[in-house]
């Protein structure tokens, strides 16, 4: 009975993850759009007070955000590709896989800040803030039944000051 119980848990979990991981596989826009990357530490060399900013805003980076984004970004958008209990579920691994592609494609964290991306560093950061205001991430589909992946208020609060900070020493 027990093992049934657990069973149907697992059925009905993956039934509500395919329901959200699916969707976006459909209707996320086309690959070449962010082919381009742009190579913000070769053209830093001319410019000092760039190269300043830049570093307090990784000195910062690496104090107080790099932790908490190992922790619940890492896994789409840096080095670190543990997987999730659910890669274990036929098909979704797959699903995963694409995930992290396409985060990828948006942010790499890779490499500590500027982070490697298509957008500029001062946009980056915008966008940071904004994911981390609008709990946009992690992305909804992947903090069911992970409840722990979410950012907490601390966390969030951390993010938005950080980015704060970064983007006025860029403007
Ligand atoms: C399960 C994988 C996954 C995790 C974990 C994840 N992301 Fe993402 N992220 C994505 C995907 C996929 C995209 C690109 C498509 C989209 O915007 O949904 C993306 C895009 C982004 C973007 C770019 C948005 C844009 O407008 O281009 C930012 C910024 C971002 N993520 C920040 C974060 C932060 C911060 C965290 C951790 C708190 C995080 N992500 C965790 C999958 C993930």
């Amino acid at each position: 009975m027990v093992l049934v119980m657990k069973n149907s848990k697992l059925i009905l979990k993956t039934a509500i993850i395919m329901l959200f991981i699916a969707p976006p596989l459909v209707l996320s826009h086309g690959d070449n759009e962010h082919e381009q990357k742009t190579n913000v530490k070769k053209e830093l060399s001319k410019d000092n007070n760039l190269l300043k900013a830049y570093k307090e805003i990784n000195e910062n980076y690496n104090k107080n955000i790099k932790p908490i984004f190992k922790k619940k970004c890492f896994d789409c958008h840096g080095l670190i590709t543990q997987s999730p209990w659910y890669y274990k579920i036929p098909g979704v691994k797959q699903m995963i896989d694409y995930d992290i592609k396409e985060a990828k494609k948006h942010l790499d964290m890779s490499e500590d800040f500027p982070f490697i991306s298509h957008e500029t560093p001062l946009k980056d950061l915008e966008s940071l803030k904004e994911v981390s205001m609008e709990d946009d991430m992690p992305p909804f589909r992947y903090i069911i039944g992970n409840w722990d992946a979410r950012l907490d208020k601390k966390e969030k609060q951390a993010i938005i000051k950080w980015t704060e900070e970064s983007i006025l020493k860029l403007k």
